[in-house]
């Protein structure tokens, strides 16, 4: 089985982390150094003005969010509601997410990644998330047994993610429905009052999986604390 997996996805090819620039202003938050208890860290990749974030850490004061949005105007909407929630479990930060998780999260340090209705990237489909070779990286991220979660109302996307799940990562996965009721995010809302399905993957890390990036950690000395 691990044999497998390391032939699948370390014949695609490898993401170039040593090539990124750190984001601007880059600030590691104090629990990426100081996580002493051990708390479950989620990720949450593109979170437009920070429904689905906002939520979660309110629900979930166990667990510690850092939820990362790249657009100004989303991310300042964001940041807004989030200082007024002063929630000691969420991070919102203003970033391109693969630059940052880059310069800021460890290897195998992460419980779960939300990835919720991605830019459809139609006309660009190696921009879609499970076809970056970033993936990868990312994947070296998450701890053994951690998911990630990706919603989308495009079938398209949703079955291009399931087979490259299986195919390209080997990651053992789940599709799923999402429920006409459920409200996560503003995307969320509005696909399912427009009566469009949506569709979730859950993938898991299983145990044996290697990436190329195990052991790859940028200099923990260039690091500024926020
Ligand atoms: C379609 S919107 C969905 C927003 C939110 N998740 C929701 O469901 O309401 C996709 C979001 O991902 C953000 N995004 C795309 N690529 C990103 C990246 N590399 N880093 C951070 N955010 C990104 C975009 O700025 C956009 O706000």
């Amino acid at each position: 089985m691990t044999d497998n997996i390391e032939l699948t996805h370390q014949q695609a090819r490898a993401f170039r982390p040593d090539k990124l620039s750190p984001p601007r202003d880059f600030l590691v938050p104090n629990i990426i150094g100081e996580n002493k208890d051990n708390v479950p860290l989620i990720l949450e990749v593109g979170a437009g003005k920070g429904k689905h974030a906002l939520s979660f850490a309110a629900q979930n004061a166990d667990k510690h969010l850092i939820a990362i949005e790249r657009t100004r105007n989303k991310f300042e909407a964001f940041a807004k509601l989030a200082t007024m929630q002063n929630a000691s479990n969420l991070d919102a930060i203003h970033a391109d997410a693969i630059a940052w998780i880059v310069h800021a999260i460890a290897p195998n340090s992460v419980a779960k990644i939300f990835i919720l209705y991605p830019n459809p990237e139609q006309h660009n489909p190696n921009q879609q998330w499970l076809n970056m070779p970033f993936f990868e990286f990312l994947l070296s991220r998450l701890q053994v047994g951690g998911e990630v979660t990706l919603v989308t109302n495009i079938e398209a996307y949703m079955d291009n993610a399931e087979q490259q799940a299986t195919d390209t990562w080997s990651l053992p996965n789940e599709r799923y429905q999402v429920i006409d009721d459920s409200q996560r995010t503003h995307f969320e809302v509005k696909y399912l009052a427009r009566g469009e399905t949506c569709w979730e993957l859950c993938m898991q890390k299983p145990e044996g999986y290697k990436t190329r990036f195990d052991d790859w950690q940028v200099d923990a000395v260039n690091q500024k604390i926020a």
